[in-house]
């Protein structure tokens, strides 16, 4: 590799690390974006331009036009695409992660005489096809779950079992393919056939809560898979970039299990349930009480210290403007306000904070769960806004709970608890909670924006 070459990759490198630090702040994260993204379209043109091959003319067309389709997608998708959706677009962007690195060792296989190509080549080429298939599989199997067009999470007796079984099978066809040297196609298209279907297998159980958890896992398999290639081609930036998208997808795949009280096994092989319905909530908690924007303006107007929960139906309403609206009011009739953030609030990592960053929200009003717990005592109105799993009590008053453990928003401290959601509905993880049967609790009704703009209307006249 040339000189040149190694100091673009050096480059690129750094910019990444410098990047994903930045990304760590909403102050700096688009620059952070920018700058990662600057390095690996520096590191692109470098391969593309600074070889040591004899390539013809037609290749750098071929790889032009393949830049452009990709781009012209990638940005319509980009701009279109809504922040709830975006765990749905992350899923397919794993998939075609793991495709690629799948799609390189099928064509180093081609390309290697594998009879005397050493055992390690061989075993790194194998496990890119393994690991690669594994993530494009299960990524679009998730992306079918995301958007509710695979719907069944199965309960077969024994499926991890088989499931175990299966995933042993083709790592032993990879294992004889590498002790043996067989340059077979038959038995490399068995072993990416086997691991296609094992990435649906390994999918198709996990549901609920635990989708996401799932797709920062692949997330990290896509890391992992590119860190292979990078390996197999020598390449350091493909490398550095696989590992820091592998333990990142780690890091955050375990801060999430942390957040919900889960262990990854139990993620992976323990099928999410879900306890009842809302009928049976009717039967079990007893009576809901509701309210109406105006009295919930009052409440508010004569209120000390308001805390807003925002959750999931936020997004879906697209209401964060208008929530700042109601803050920024709020605060001008000298009301303390503040929003309690849950690590796992929305469908994605730090979706409220990007959400309520949108409209310019002061970054210091978002206080983290920890930090906020303990002030819902000396709180008199909380209102939460399309959330629901987050602030369920269930998970520390009810053992046969799914959710049971999980550190929540402990609104039931507060004096007063107004929740807006549209109905009695269940949220992710289809479960009841009985916060909306609280004594303390008023259901304000309604879709979020309307909701909001109402209390906003309201306050205004007072
Ligand atoms: P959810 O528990 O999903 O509840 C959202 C609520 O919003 C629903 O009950 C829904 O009730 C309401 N809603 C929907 N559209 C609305 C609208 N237009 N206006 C008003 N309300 C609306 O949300 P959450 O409390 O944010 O919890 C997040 C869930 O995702 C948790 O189960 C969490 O474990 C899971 N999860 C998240 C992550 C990350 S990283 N965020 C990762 C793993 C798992 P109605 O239909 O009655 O309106």
């Amino acid at each position: 590799m040339s000189v040149t070459l190694s100091i673009i990759y050096l480059i690129a490198t750094v910019t990444f690390i410098v990047g994903l630090k930045k990304l760590g702040h909403p102050d700096t994260a688009k620059s952070g974006n920018l700058i990662a993204a600057s390095g690996m379209g520096l590191a692109i043109v470098g391969t593309i331009f600074i070889h040591d091959l004899e390539v013809p003319t037609i290749i750098y067309v071929l790889i032009g036009v393949a830049i452009l389709v990709g781009s012209i997608i990638g940005w319509l998708i980009a701009i279109k695409v809504e922040m709830t959706k975006m765990p749905e677009l992350v899923s397919l962007f794993n998939g075609f992660g793991g495709a690629s690195a799948a799609l390189i060792g099928i064509v180093e296989f081609g390309n290697a005489d594998i009879s005397a190509t050493s055992a390690s080549i061989v075993a790194t080429i194998l496990a890119a096809i393994i690991i690669g298939a594994i993530t494009f599989s299960g990524s679009l199997m998730a992306y079918g779950k995301l958007n509710g067009s695979v719907k069944s999470v199965i309960k077969i007796p024994q499926y991890n079992i088989v499931n175990n079984i299966f995933i042993i099978g083709v790592v032993a066809l990879a294992a004889y393919l590498v002790a043996t040297g067989i340059d077979s196609s038959i038995l490399l298209y068995a072993l990416v056939a086997g691991g296609l279907v094992y990435g649906v297998l390994f999918v198709m159980p996990i549901g609920g809560a635990d989708m996401p958890v799932v797709i920062s896992l692949l997330n990290s398999l896509t890391g992992i898979a590119a860190a292979i290639t990078g390996v197999l081609y020598d390449n350091m930036v493909m490398l550095v970039g696989g590992i820091l998208v592998g333990s990142a997808g780690i890091i955050l795949t375990i801060a999430m299990c942390v957040a919900m009280n889960r262990t990854l096994v139990s993620v992976i092989f323990g099928s999410f349930t879900a306890t009842g319905g809302p009928e049976s909530a009717n039967k079990a908690m007893g009576s809901i009480k509701s309210t109406t924007a105006s009295d919930t303006a009052i409440m508010m107007n004569y209120a000390t210290n308001v805390i807003i929960v925002p959750g999931y139906g936020l997004a879906v309403a697209q209401a964060q403007h208008v929530i700042h609206e109601l803050e920024e009011l709020l605060t001008s009739k000298g009301v303390n306000v503040k929003y309690a953030v849950h690590p796992v609030a929305g469908r994605m990592p730090g979706h409220m904070n990007v959400l309520l960053a949108e409209s310019n929200v002061e970054y210091d009003m978002l206080v983290e769960m920890d930090d906020i717990n303990p002030q819902f005592n000396n709180t008199d109105v909380v209102l939460v806004v399309g959330a629901n799993d987050v602030v369920n009590p269930a998970a520390h008053n009810d053992p046969s709970s799914p959710i049971y453990g999980m550190p929540i928003l402990d609104v039931e401290n507060a004096k007063h608890i107004v929740v807006n959601k549209r109905s009695m509905n269940v949220g992710y993880a289809g479960i009841d909670n009985e916060l909306f049967y609280n004594a303390k609790t008023a259901m304000l009704f309604g879709d979020a924006k309307k909701v909001l703009t109402d209390l906003v209307s309201e306050l205004k006249n007072m």
